[in-house]
């Protein structure tokens, strides 16, 4: 028990995932060696496996994916620029800092990125909100928009990108390639949930965007499900199907 986990396409070893940190160089994996960051906190942890089980009804999984999203949102504005301003408390004046620049736009993927707002938007109030709607084309398979709608100065913006599940990485590579075409240049994108498959769709067609996970599971099955996984994120969200 050295604390380490490892990734799922390389159990023998060798995938050390650092509390928040980038995670290690992946030996014989499909996985990129940086830009995942797994937020392995014990209480992302036990949040996570209470969300995996089948058992777990629609409100508690409700709560439990906003503790998550909230936690997920602390590890992923760990960066935000900072500025040095004069205050005065009730006692004296004093120098601290400040969050400087444009506010955070969260931009959700529909319908289940929407589960990830409320409780990011419990840590950053401020923040604006996008949405994406993305649909596959039973022909060519191809994500088509059917929805845009963010702030028309999103280009000055960070943005972070939130979907539960990176099953493929075809819907996200999309949704950031949109955004791109927006001007927006500052992406990161957080999950519940990665696969090694869609971290490496991703990574492959934007390597300047981070991954944020709450967990990295093994592989897509081949209905496109993620194994161990949570089942359809969107349906025990909002308790569909
Ligand atoms: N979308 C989901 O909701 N779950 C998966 O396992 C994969 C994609």
């Amino acid at each position: 028990e050295d604390g380490r986990t490892f990734c799922g396409s390389c159990l023998a070893g060798g995938f050390a995932i650092a509390n928040a940190t980038p995670v290690q160089p992946c030996p014989r994996s499909l996985m990129p060696s940086s830009e995942l960051i797994v937020a392995s906190h014990p209480l992302v942890q036990h949040k996570v496996s209470l969300l995996r089980r089948k058992e777990t009804p629609t409100a508690d999984f409700r709560r439990l994916v906003n503790e998550v999203a909230l936690l997920l949102a602390y590890e992923i504005t760990r960066d935000l620029p900072l500025e040095a301003v004069t205050i005065e408390t009730p006692l004296t004046p004093m120098q601290t800092n400040m969050l400087a620049g444009k506010k955070v736009c969260l931009v959700s993927i529909l319908r289940a990125g929407n589960g990830l707002l409320e409780g990011m938007l419990d840590l950053i109030p401020s923040a604006r909100v996008g949405h994406i709607g993305l649909y596959r084309d039973p022909q060519t398979l191809r994500p088509v928009e059917y929805y845009y709608k963010v702030p028309s100065d999103i280009a000055e913006r960070p943005v972070i990108v939130v979907d539960p599940m990176l099953a493929t990485g075809n819907s996200t590579a999309a949704a950031v390639a949109r955004l791109k075409e927006d001007g927006v240049r500052d992406i990161k994108f957080a999950c519940l949930i990665a696969a090694p498959e869609g971290i490496k769709t991703l990574h492959d067609a934007h390597p300047d965007v981070p991954i944020y996970a709450a967990a990295l599971d093994d592989h897509l099955n081949e209905h496109g499900y993620i194994l161990p996984g949570l089942g359809d994120a969107g349906d025990r969200l909002f308790g569909t199907r």
